[in-house]
């Protein structure tokens, strides 16, 4: 039997006793936990709490790699506890700090261990984990760990048998067992009842003296232990941080389009998204480029994305293409998303062109998980031209695709796809700036809401005036800056050492979106929709510029 006063991990749950899409509820040195297998096999432990009004996730629904709260609905990520829906702020993205507390896991033994901070290994047993092993009925005990344990030095050992106690608090715990049977010496059946037996039998007895005994409740730890040894499952990091990962896998998914899968070097696990999310990829010359991720919810143990052989690129995409290898290390921003998608549509039209279909297979994927009414229509030059062959074929009748369509083929399709519609429908259209407009001004026309029509675009192809010349009040500064002509009113800021978060530096991805107070603004980006712009109540600093002879901006 294992020492517990030396045992770190602890086995908390046969690992048969998960069953398919349902969360167990245990407990760990007064730790509630809820332990639940997410779809792609991997065990979650995390504490049992919603971090909104502190509901148990143990009463949640798993639908496939997250875990949705009964109570207002908040969705959690496998491996990571990331926040990944909030029903309440349908487009916004959680802040990435809403993460539950989470544990590590193992399976080994036919058992689930965790720890509160455990070090080392799961103990080493001598014996092959696999169908040789009987796994015991875990019996709980009405008792402090440390009577159980002391009751189970009478029990009658062989080497084959082997006891651990789970410690659930001060006072009750838990008997987990498994037998050896490599040897074939008994009938599973035999096994399992003489031993439930025999732990009836223990059990009577240390609840008996544990009884006996005046309470004493000192209070076992509440809060998580660190251990500076230990890695840490996700990466904590700032918005402003870049984190280094391997590409592990790169190969050519459609004409012209390479995928690229992404692992982590340091941590288990990659930090949280949300469909429609992109991340910067940093080229070795400094650039960064954003590539929209193609994973479906929960998958966070490699960043996927596509990238298309652009000829006219600035080098981002032919360097992909050309240079970079499995193997290599790069490095990547946190994930943002300028293009949340919506989860509380009656229906949602995904309309992609081209390479556009990144960010629309994240969400496709979220929208299939979740059972929702939602259609992805891929227009391509070819059949050769789809990419994520792997990832669309998951999607069923909900992909159509439309192949070698003219321009204005494409335009009357799109006309088709959105015509009959009501205003509890919402539109998500990524691809290039041609259709991307014509799209736009389609869903205008058949009097889509604006605010149901969303869009991303590639990058900016307007031509940028920045010839004016106008004042920068910043209203939470006390200061007042003046934008020269050939100056962009981001640099202005960032001469002076008010610093603004932005991606793509030309109007197309929003990262650099400042409220306006007062002041008319000169919108020259194309990520703004059109009723956005009438209201000028912000503005794309790192493209727009001022009407009038002075903005105030909140900042
Ligand atoms: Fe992308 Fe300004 S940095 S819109």
């Amino acid at each position: 039997m294992s020492d517990l006063r030396e045992l770190n991990w602890y086995p908390l749950v046969n690992s048969s006793d998960l069953p398919y899409r349902h969360p167990y509820r245990s407990k760990l040195l007064g730790h509630e936990l809820v332990i639940w297998r997410a779809d792609d096999g991997f065990v979650n432990v995390w504490l049992d709490r919603c971090l909104h009004r502190g509901m148990r996730l143990s009463r949640g629904l798993i639908n496939g790699n997250e875990i949705k709260c009964q109570y207002h609905g908040w969705h959690y990520s496998n491996r990571s506890g990331g926040c990944t829906y909030i029903p309440a702020h349908p487009i916004d993205s959680p802040a990435q700090t809403l993460s539950c507390e989470t544990f590590k896991s193992i399976e080994k033994y036919g058992l689930v261990w965790s720890g509160i901070s455990p070090r080392g290994l799961v103990p080493d047993l001598s014996i092959e984990s696999g169908e040789s092993i009987v796994n015991l009925r875990s019996m709980f005990m009405r008792a402090p760990a440390s009577d159980t344990t002391s009751a189970l030095m009478e029990y009658e050992f062989s080497p084959k048998l082997k006891f651990f106690v789970q410690p659930l608090d001060e006072l009750t715990s838990i008997v987990h067992g498994l037998v050896d049977n490599s040897q074939n010496s008994g009938d599973v059946e035999d096994i399992l009842h003489y031993h439930n037996d025999q732990l009836v039998k223990i059990r009577t007895k240390v609840e008996f003296s544990a009884l006996a005994r005046p309470v004493r409740v000192n209070g076992l730890a509440n809060t998580k232990t660190s251990d500076p040894t230990t890695k840490p499952a996700s990466p904590q990091f700032s918005q402003s941080s870049r984190l280094k990962v391997k590409v592990s896998r790169k190969w050519i998914t459609a004409t012209d389009i390479v995928g690229v899968e992404l692992s982590p070097i340091d941590f288990e696990s990659l930090p949280t998204f949300l469909p429609g999310a992109h991340i910067d990829l940093v080229l070795p010359n400094g650039l960064a480029r954003q590539y929209s991720l193609t994973n479906g919810p929960g998958e966070l143990g490699t960043y996927r994305i596509g990238i298309k052989r652009e000829p006219q690129s600035s080098g981002g995409s032919l360097f992909i293409h050309d240079v970079l290898d499995e193997g290599d290390v790069v490095e990547i921003s946190m994930p943002r998303n300028n293009f949340p998608l919506r989860q509380d549509s009656s229906r949602t039209i995904l309309i992609a062109g081209g390479i556009g279909v990144t960010p629309l297979l994240a969400m496709s994927q979220v929208l299939a998980k979740q059972n929702l009414h939602y259609e992805l229509h891929y227009f391509a030059q070819s059949h050769e031209h789809l990419a994520f062959g792997e990832i669309t074929a998951t999607l069923e009748n909900n992909f159509i695709s439309h192949l070698g369509l003219s321009p204005m083929e494409t335009m009357q399709t799109i006309r088709s796809v959105l015509g009959a519609h009501n205003t509890s429908e919402n539109v998500y259209i990524c691809g290039p700036k041609p259709m991307l407009d014509g799209a736009r001004d389609i869903a205008q026309s058949l009097e889509w809401p604006d605010n149901s029509v969303h869009f991303e675009y590639f990058k900016n192809s307007n031509v940028i005036h920045s010839d004016s010349s106008f004042i920068v009040d910043l209203a939470r500064s006390a200061l007042s800056l003046t934008v020269e002509s050939g100056q962009t009113i981001l640099q202005t800021l960032r001469n002076n050492g008010v610093a603004v978060p932005s991606s793509c530096e030309q109007g197309a991805c929003g990262t650099c979106l400042v409220r306006v107070l007062e002041g008319t603004p000169d919108h020259q980006d194309v990520y703004l929709n059109e009723s956005e712009r009438q209201r000028g109540d912000q503005i794309l600093t790192c493209v727009s510029r001022a009407l009038s002879e002075k903005l105030t901006l909140d900042i």
